[in-house]
């Protein structure tokens, strides 16, 4: 049976519509989605450097670092148990996130933001009255399958809610919202590590109740999306309703084009079969690869592990902390760069600027912490502007993450499916990009421990085979139609040859 492409829409269109304030607050209460994910990428990173936390749970860890001044720095924190702490989120996520797409589809995407909030309340409440390490471990686990909800559905939610012009910058304001969050849960750590008799951890891990409050809330009263209620077949309501979104009557187009893209994507049976096919090869690339390498920056590393970083290379547990929050803060401001920038100067430029970014002060951070620490992990006393400079140095890391692969990691994909396989691909880019913030976030102190200061190096192979990958094999996507993406891979020197190669390739105009 040939292979049927379905190009919905007439091409070159733009459907009227506003930036109204109504679609504003709904946006950004949907974003709040990204507060949960971002908080718990900061949280557990300070929370296991705190003693009492490592005294009640880790005493292992503890005791190695009290008192063992012979072995390597670089070892101070290797413990399994340690990492599976942070890690286990990520592969429960992994795992919802696949339930999630279904969910997404069958119930609503309110309904999957639902479940995602009161599964997260739920783990935080766990882990903020643990007493045991199971109870930790637990409570991630159920952290995590509320994050595999969230991020499944409120990327989702952002895209059918925004208009149409203003997707790229509503779509980062997913990533903005995650680098707050970070930001927030740097901030609660620094604070909550002072308080006396050290039970400060259990109102950081606790704390994660009110972001998941906000969007188990923030989901019972969000609007169902037209898209959602067309797939029900409430095409009358669909219609009010996209009106008072985009504060014009006229929503005849849109309102067409959203019927014939439900109508189409009921006519594929296997999506994720479908994405197997010749023609889908660079979405398929670019699914599973934008996400993989993302977490291949090594950024996460940073993220999660930025106060035991900073305490390896000799910083007191205060200015570890502090430091994350600097850390934290840039990761915030670089992302708002990407919001004005992203539309300006094109993904491709953001890319390879943040790529040679990167890659420079990894090397240069590589370059620091090997010249002091040299094989054995002994430093002897380091002076103060040492330490400085290599904090500025990661500083000038995280901003480039923050305004190239951070949002475009997730922008990127996003734009790029066509409809028929839209769903299947966004899930296949999540469940990497959770596959190997796994394995970074498990394997990391692990890493740390046997290749020194070379882990800097690892990950700065990484960044120039993706830039190398973004020059060669990524078209620009600025300012293009996603109805129009098929013509971006048809004038590409390499995947021109998969896209047109397609004998069996049919256009369909719209359906009704
Ligand atoms: C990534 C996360 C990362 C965060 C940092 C996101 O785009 O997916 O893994 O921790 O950016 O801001």
């Amino acid at each position: 049976m040939p292979a049927v492409g379905i190009v919905i829409g007439n091409g070159n269109k733009e459907y009227p519509g506003n930036l109204t304030t109504y679609v504003t607050i709904t946006c950004i209460v949907a974003a709040m989605g990204g507060l949960i994910f971002g908080y718990d990428i900061g949280i557990s990173g300070g929370v296991t450097t705190m003693e009492s936390f490592q005294k009640k749970f880790f005493p292992s860890v503890y005791e190695k670092q009290k008192n063992d001044h012979e072995s390597s720095q670089y070892c101070r924190f290797d413990s399994v148990s340690l990492t599976l702490f942070t890690s286990s989120l990520y592969l429960a996520a992994l795992c919802s996130c696949v339930v999630a797409s279904y969910v997404t589809r069958k119930f609503g995407r309110k309904f999957s933001m639902l479940v995602g909030g009161v599964l997260f309340c739920a783990g935080a409440l766990l882990n903020g009255f643990a007493t045991a390490v199971w109870m930790l471990i637990v409570g991630r686990l159920l952290l995590g399958f509320g994050i595999g909800f969230t991020n499944q559905s409120v990327p989702l939610y952002l895209s059918e809610m925004a208009p149409y012009k203003y997707r790229g910058a509503l779509n980062i304001g997913f990533q903005l919202s995650i680098s707050i969050g970070i930001l927030v849960a740097n901030v609660l750590n620094f604070f909550f590590s002072k308080i006396r008799g050290g039970w400060g951890w259990r109102l950081s891990l606790g704390g994660a109740v009110v972001p998941a409050l906000i969007i188990t809330v923030g989901s019972l009263i969000l609007p169902d999306t037209p898209n959602s209620m067309i797939e029900r077949g409430q095409f009358e309501k669909a219609k009010t309703k996209l009106r008072k979104i985009r504060g014009v009557d006229n929503v005849d187009d849109e309102i067409n084009d959203l019927i014939a893209a439900s109508e189409a994507s009921k006519l594929v049976e296997h999506p994720w079969r479908n994405l197997l096919q010749r023609k889908y090869r660079p979405h398929l690339t670019v699914a599973i690869l934008i996400p993989s390498f993302q977490q291949l920056t090594g950024i996460n590393v940073i993220m999660f592990y930025a106060p035991v970083l900073f305490q390896t290379i000799g910083f007191g547990s205060d200015a570890a902390l502090m430091s994350a929050v600097v850390t934290g803060l840039v990761n915030v401001g670089a992302t708002v760069v990407s919001i004005y920038g992203v539309d300006k100067w094109g993904r491709r430029f953001l890319f390879l600027e943040g790529g040679v970014q990167m890659l420079i002060s990894q090397v240069a951070v590589a370059a620091a912490i090997g010249a002091k620490f040299g094989v054995d992990g002994n430093p002897g006393v380091l002076p103060k502007w040492y330490a400085i400079v290599v904090v500025l140095f990661i500083c000038i890391y995280v901003a480039a993450f923050a305004w190239s692969w951070g949002p475009l990691g997730w922008l990127v994909p996003s734009e790029i499916f066509p409809l028929e396989i839209r769903s299947a691909a966004q899930s296949l880019t999540v469940s990497m990009n959770m596959i190997f913030t796994f394995l970074i976030a498990q394997v990391f102190l692990m890493m740390l421990c046997h290749m020194k200061f070379g882990l800097f190096i690892f990950f700065a192979f990484f960044v120039v085979v993706m830039s190398i990958f973004i020059y060669m094999f990524l078209p620009e996507t600025r300012g293009v139609p996603i109805e129009e993406m098929n013509q971006v891979w048809r004038s590409h020197w390499y995947w021109s040859k998969f896209v047109d190669a397609d004998p069996g390739h049919v256009e369909m105009g719209k359906i009704h």
